[in-house]
């Protein structure tokens, strides 16, 4: 089995290359790509780069170039929903993208022709997921994600977020990992630890626990793996 693993920082993914240890480097699109085997499976660890197009790229190239058959997100989130607490970790039910907006065509906000507002994930990785976090004890909340091109510290969007896509928690690239992922038939998870509730102490909050909270979503992304192999 092949498995890439997706972070959009550096400090998103370091946890994991300190846990594996050993890798081998392949250099696409001015982006790094971390080959690494372990026990029977061979997994692809990257960091995109913030935001829906760099994520959408690295997706696409963990598919199409490194053959990955399953796609797994780890990063944080900034929370939504009042009971998302920094240190929270969310598995993402659907995703949508927030900053999509032809309603000047009559359309839905979020909505583009031949694809559809939400993209679900994987109910058998999910599944996985929630059985892992039963057994070891870990409190995994679910929840929807709204992805956009915009780091949200603001009360306003914040509750426009909350009203209009009913988000959960938001963040910059998951609902590009969710189109690609879906065109391709490839099933994938999202899991995001809260950085901040995207208020205005949002850049505050996030510089503080980003280290902390990538790490909490980076511990269950390598319970996850060692479940799979
Ligand atoms: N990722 C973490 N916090 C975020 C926020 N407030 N807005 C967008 N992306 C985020």
């Amino acid at each position: 089995m092949i498995i890439g693993i997706i972070g959009a920082m550096q400090e998103e993914i370091t946890p994991l290359l300190k846990m594996f240890q050993d890798y081998k480097i392949h250099k696409i699109a001015n982006n790094t790509f971390y080959e690494i085997t372990h026990k029977n499976i061979k997994i692809f660890i990257a960091y995109s780069k913030i935001g829906k197009v760099h994520a959408s790229i690295t997706a696409t190239t963990l598919i199409t170039l490194f053959k990955c058959e399953k796609i797994i997100f780890s990063g944080v989130a900034g929370g939504l929903h009042p009971d998302l607490k920094v240190g929270d970790l969310l598995l993402a039910t659907k995703l949508c993208q927030h900053d999509v907006d032809i309603s000047a065509f009559g359309h839905p906000l979020g909505f583009i022709p031949e694809s559809s507002i939400y993209i679900t994930t994987d109910s058998t990785l999910n599944n996985l997921a929630k059985q892992i976090a039963q057994k070891k004890g870990i409190l995994l909340k679910e929840g929807v994600i709204a992805s956009g091109d915009q780091f949200i510290h603001d009360a306003n969007k914040k509750h426009f977020l909350i009203k209009e896509f009913k988000a959960d928690a938001v963040e910059m690239e998951g609902a590009a990992v969710a189109v690609v992922c879906n065109l391709f038939n490839i099933p994938f998870c999202i899991f995001r630890s809260i950085s901040d509730s995207a208020d205005q102490e949002a850049d505050i909050s996030f510089d503080t626990f980003l280290e902390q909270a990538a790490n909490t979503s980076a511990i269950f992304v390598k319970e996850i793996i060692e479940a799979l192999v």
